[in-house]
């Protein structure tokens, strides 16, 4: 399945949740957007500057019917993304912590299989879950053994997230918010993970400490490109919020097996605006992290990939040579999404 067979089922639960006149199945009728848009605006404002509205207690009646119609499609298409950067056996058993409505663990269904059990101080949220098709459900974080757990945008909410995480068996994979300092929350807590003797599998291609932490101003973040449902263009016309057609987040997979270390594999992470006579992007690798540019006369068919790359790629690269701007690629240089 994908994010559009979910609308129609997140759509008729935030219309009985923000008690909605009704309309056709995926989009919202002209009388429902005002109402819609002036919930998703409150929960929006509660969410951001001092984050008032950022606790279990929230995700209840309005503000819960408000993160369906604008936060849950996003979190659906974030984990798809980040999930998408390892390789995971089909089938798994999930655990989703601070599940909320189940994005996380529906889209981690769609990717991989399996079933999951959700897990949310919340009850209405998880009351949302089942409604959305999750069975196992729980407020008590559950004792079994899974496969694959899942943490969406709820590690900036505890008090002591290494402590939970350190806890977890399997596969982990995190998204958190594309901002710095939760970004930099995020990349502390992955060295804290491997100082405890677990490993990176995404999006880092190295087991050392974290190269974007030695300077204040960097942290680490993906992007996936997404065709938002039009009752989130409808809802992004009546609030003034951006529909983006690209999502920014943080993305962290660890588990407890390193991958083999491959020299030549990069992540994507960052992105400079075009220059004249050359193009430059940031990667991180086994040897750290830097800019890779290639002059625009150096443009051969085996190194056009370069033209493509986006923050949270992976990029096989070779031929590279060092110089004053950073890892140049030659005319033979090669690149090749990883
Ligand atoms: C921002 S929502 C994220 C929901 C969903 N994972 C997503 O990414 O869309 C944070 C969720 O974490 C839950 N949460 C916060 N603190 C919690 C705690 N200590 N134990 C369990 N759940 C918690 C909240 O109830 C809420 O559903």
């Amino acid at each position: 399945m994908t994010l559009d067979d979910h609308l129609p089922a997140l759509l008729a639960r935030a219309r009985a949740l923000l008690r909605l006149p009704g309309g056709p199945p995926a989009d919202l009728a002209a009388a429902e957007i005002r109402p819609a848009a002036r919930a998703v605006l409150e929960l929006h404002e509660g969410l951001v500057g001092d984050r008032a509205l950022a606790r279990p207690a929230t995700y209840a009646g309005r503000h819960l019917g408000a993160y369906l119609l604008w936060w849950w499609p996003q979190t659906y298409v974030k984990t798809r993304a980040t999930l998408s950067m390892v390789s995971l056996p089909r089938r798994p058993r999930i655990l989703d912590v601070g599940s909320g409505p189940a994005p996380a663990a529906i889209a981690a269904i769609d990717l991989l299989g399996g079933e999951a059990t959700c897990f949310d101080a919340s009850e209405p949220a998880l009351a949302e879950a089942r409604a959305l098709g999750i069975e196992r459900t729980t407020r008590e974080l559950p004792l079994e053994v899974f496969d694959l757990t899942l943490a969406a945008n709820v590690l900036s909410e505890l008090p002591d997230p290494l402590a939970l995480v350190r806890g977890l068996q399997g596969t982990v994979a995190i998204v958190e918010p594309a901002l710095r300092e939760t970004g930099r929350a995020l990349l502390s807590l992955r060295d804290a993970l491997l100082r405890a003797g677990w490993s990176a599998l995404a999006p880092c291609f190295t087991q050392a400490p974290c190269p974007a932490l030695a300077s204040a101003r960097d942290w680490c973040t993906a992007e996936v490109r997404w065709n938002p449902p039009r009752l989130f263009r409808q809802l992004a016309q009546a609030t003034g919020l951006r529909a983006d057609e690209v999502l920014s987040f943080a993305p962290l997979v660890v588990g407890r097996a390193a991958p083999p270390l491959e020299r030549d594999l990069w992540r994507v992470v960052g992105v400079a605006p075009a220059e004249k006579g050359k193009q430059r992007v940031w990667i991180c690798g086994a040897e750290g992290r830097f800019p890779l540019v290639r002059l625009d006369r150096d443009r051969r068919p085996h190194n056009a990939a370069f033209d493509q790359l986006r923050r949270g790629d992976g990029v096989r690269v070779q031929g590279t040579e060092r110089r004053g701007d950073g890892l140049r690629i030659p005319p033979d240089g090669r690149i090749e999404r990883a």
